[in-house]
């Protein structure tokens, strides 16, 4: 018999942020959003209310997901306060950036004007926001590493108070951006699983079951429950 799966509501944050300079320029990262987009999608197949919240992509919305665009960091985070209280499980995939220029000129820089000095400010750490106020929620953060991808994972999964942390590692032979394949390191506690090589759509499709699963646990805390 087939089991039957719990409906949940879903917030999932997904591509780049710009954070403006002028008119006419940004400061930005090379995300496209495919992940976030391909766990909306699966999300909302599987029963759940979806809600996407968006950087600029190519990508086509998602069938039945309310999608909201956003620009930059401080746009993500209101929209992630709006929808906070409704989520039982946020999966942040949002390629966030941590600085924005303190002042955004109202017109465009002209470069006869000398080098200009782009002072920078700290954009606010959104998951870990939203995670000092989880209580039952399901919180899941994905970590871009350049190197060490397990310890700085681990690392950021206890810092930001997570669930699970997806981690995943950019190097010169891998670039995840766009690609529909990585290898991925799912880590929950101290337990960690490295999947070699797996698409997006396979990967989404374990996040959402370990999503669930964690869910069932969190919102019977007395019970408790066996992890894996
Ligand atoms: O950038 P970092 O590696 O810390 O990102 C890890 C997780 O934190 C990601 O899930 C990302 O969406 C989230 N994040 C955030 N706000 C930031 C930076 C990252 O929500 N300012």
């Amino acid at each position: 018999m087939k089991k039957k799966q719990l409906k949940h509501n879903i917030l999932i944050t997904a591509g780049p942020t710009r954070e403006f300079i002028d008119p006419i320029r940004f400061i930005s990262n090379p995300s496209t959003g495919t992940i976030g987009y391909i766990l909306a999608q699966s999300a909302k197949r599987r029963g759940n209310d979806v809600v996407l919240l968006s950087g600029p992509t190519h990508l086509d919305a998602p069938v039945g997901v309310k999608t909201v665009c956003f620009n930059s960091a401080l746009e993500l985070k209101k929209c992630t306060d709006r929808f906070f209280d409704w989520a039982d499980i946020i999966i942040c995939t949002a390629a966030v950036a941590d600085f924005r220029p303190a002042k955004i000129s109202n017109r465009k820089i002209k470069k006869d004007n000398g080098l200009p000095e782009i002072k920078l400010v700290k954009n606010p750490d959104i998951l870990k926001g939203l995670a000092r106020k989880k209580k039952n929620k399901v919180l899941i953060g994905f970590a871009l590493e350049t190197e060490n991808v397990v310890e700085n994972s681990l690392k950021k999964l206890k810092s930001k108070n997570l669930d699970l942390i997806v981690g995943n590692l950019l190097s010169e032979k891998s670039v995840p951006f766009g690609k529909r394949q990585l290898t991925a390191f799912l880590i929950e506690g101290g337990n960690v699983k490295k999947h070699s090589k797996i698409s997006k759509k396979m990967l989404a499709r374990i996040i959402l079951d370990r999503a669930d699963k964690l869910c069932y646990i969190l919102m019977q805390p007395k019970k408790g429950g066996k992890l894996w």
